[in-house]
């Protein structure tokens, strides 16, 4: 299983803090945002890394992360996304990283308390298909929101005016090789991105998505101001990226 984390975009919901760097540069609590993102997948197991990045800034991961030896890794793997066209479009980036293998993808501005092992250990014996992370949020409208029928996952809705349910579909993907050819499919969106709420939805409509629910708090740093804020007091209060949740 590979690790692909998605730290480009403009960042724009943070601005004025992103005009002069990366979103996944910024502090959150006492650590680089993208910290985070790396730590989860290296407790998942997951020691083979690529950082699609993109904008003005992205000379500066180099000599932060270097080749992770901070995170127990050999190396690390990085590479650019010329436009911001979206999470989808950025990951048909990692295509020939990930060759027949699968993938955890993960948002570079997504934090959480817990760990994903036990999903990434269920999705390693999924024989084909994705599998996604569910959280019940106060807030469903900021994110993807998952619409289930009984247990199964019928549709995702991406920010949706009436959202069909408080499960917020987290920054946290697991895919077979099938999902550059969904993404080769895709047009862009009313915003002018190629979605992974998109992709998602194709998993569904083929039979082959799955599901958990994420333990311990998750955070989208991204999303504005005060969630940054929140994320970092989270982590200060508690931590994050805890194995034993
Ligand atoms: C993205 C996804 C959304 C998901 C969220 C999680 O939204 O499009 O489905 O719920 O990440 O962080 P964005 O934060 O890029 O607007």
């Amino acid at each position: 299983m590979k690790g692909v984390i998605l730290a480009g975009g403009t960042g724009s919901r943070l601005f004025p803090l992103t005009k002069i760097t990366n979103k996944h540069l910024l502090p959150v609590y006492n650590k680089p945002m993208i910290y985070y993102p790396i730590e989860t997948l290296v407790n998942a197991g997951i020691t083979d890394i690529l950082i699609v990045t993109g904008g003005n800034h992205a000379g500066e991961f180099l000599p932060l992360l270097g080749n992770g030896s901070e995170f127990g890794l050999k190396h690390l793997n990085y590479t650019y996304q010329a436009r911001a066209g979206g999470i989808a479009e950025a990951l048909g980036l990692a295509e020939h990283f990930i060759d027949n293998d699968k993938v955890v993808v993960m948002l570079g501005d997504n934090v959480i308390e817990g760990n994903i092992c036990a999903a990434v250990r269920a999705f390693e014996k999924q024989e084909r298909g994705a599998k996604i992370l569910l959280k019940e949020v106060d807030n469903p409208k900021e994110y993807g929101v998952a619409e289930l029928s009984g247990d199964r996952i019928v549709r995702i809705e991406e920010k949706p005016a009436e959202p069909k349910s408080n499960l917020a579909v987290i920054g946290i993907y697991m895919y077979d090789r099938d999902v550059f050819d969904i993404i080769k499919t895709l047009k862009p969106s009313r915003r002018g991105e190629l979605e992974i709420t998109d992709v998602n939805n194709a998993y569904i409509a083929r039979g082959t998505m799955t599901y958990d629910i994420l333990q311990g708090w998750w955070g989208d740093c991204g999303e504005s101001i005060d969630a940054l804020l929140r994320v970092s007091n989270l982590v200060a209060q508690t931590g994050a990226n805890k194995m034993d949740l």
